[in-house]
């Protein structure tokens, strides 16, 4: 059985604990959210749970459909699972399907255009830098920074394109449109197998109803209403499949 040890890790929304085994790790999404480079925060009630139950069902079908990940299963609490201990890459892997957020300003372009196909970028994971996680190239990651090797960014792109697609079906289920979204990827450092990490949610993705209407963290990021109330909409929705 597995049981939780120490906590090893704070981040803006997950909280990460030893476990007795030790290449597993416990990871628990909070109700912290925050905006920007941290500037904006807050605590959304019962957002903890729902990101764990959505992340907790969408990794499972990604293993399903052949993307291998690190939930290994359930935590000691609603809130939390078992994963896999990983080296992270420090790359954050943007999919889109529709015009938002900064693609729109960094291209003066409206919001709201469906792409023809899944567009995807890769920006360097850095908080230290002037520009907070700047957009990079699949060779400068490589070849210059070292961040993962070329087979491995293939590898990332493909099972980017995966995760993309098995999201979409999955949240249309629901009558929400997946817009985009952003992932990222680790080394199993008992395996060295390319594994998906850290979560997929509505702090992670973006989700318009068929009026155009956020299901997730741009409630929080433009005040756009109740973010508690707009989480616990997204947990009945999932709760009732
Ligand atoms: P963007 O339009 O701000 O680049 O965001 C694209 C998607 O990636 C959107 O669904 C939000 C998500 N995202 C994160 O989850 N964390 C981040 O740090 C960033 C920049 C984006």
């Amino acid at each position: 059985m597995i049981t939780r040890g120490k906590k090893i890790y704070e981040g803006k929304a997950n909280t990460i604990y030893e476990t007795n085994d030790p290449n597993l790790l416990e990871l628990e999404s909070t109700d912290r959210i925050s905006a920007g480079n941290g500037e904006k925060r807050d605590v959304v009630e019962g957002k903890g749970l729902t990101n764990n139950k959505i992340s907790t069902l969408l990794f499972k079908l990604f293993e399903k459909n052949g993307i291998p990940t690190h939930y290994v299963c359930d935590g000691t609490n609603e809130h939390s699972k078992v994963v896999r201990k990983a080296n992270m890459i420090k790359l954050e892997v943007i999919g889109r399907f529709i015009t938002a957020g900064s693609f729109c300003k960094r291209y003066g372009i409206a919001s709201g255009i469906p792409f023809d196909n899944m567009s995807f970028e890769l920006c360097y994971k850095n908080d230290d830098l002037p520009e907070a996680d700047p957009f990079i190239s699949p060779s400068a990651a490589a070849y210059g920074l070292h961040l993962a090797t070329i087979d491995q960014l293939e590898d990332i792109e493909n099972y980017t394109y995966l995760i993309g697609l098995v999201a979409k079906d999955f949240f249309a289920k629901f009558g929400l449109t997946l817009v985009d979204f952003k992932v990222e990827f680790g080394i199993d450092v008992e395996t060295g197998e390319l594994i998906l990490c850290d979560e997929f949610s509505p702090d992670t993705c973006r989700l318009w109803d068929k009026d155009g209407k956020s299901f997730d963290k741009d409630v929080f990021r433009k005040d756009l209403g109740n973010v508690s109330e707009t989480y616990k909409k997204i947990l009945e929705m999932v709760d009732v499949q």
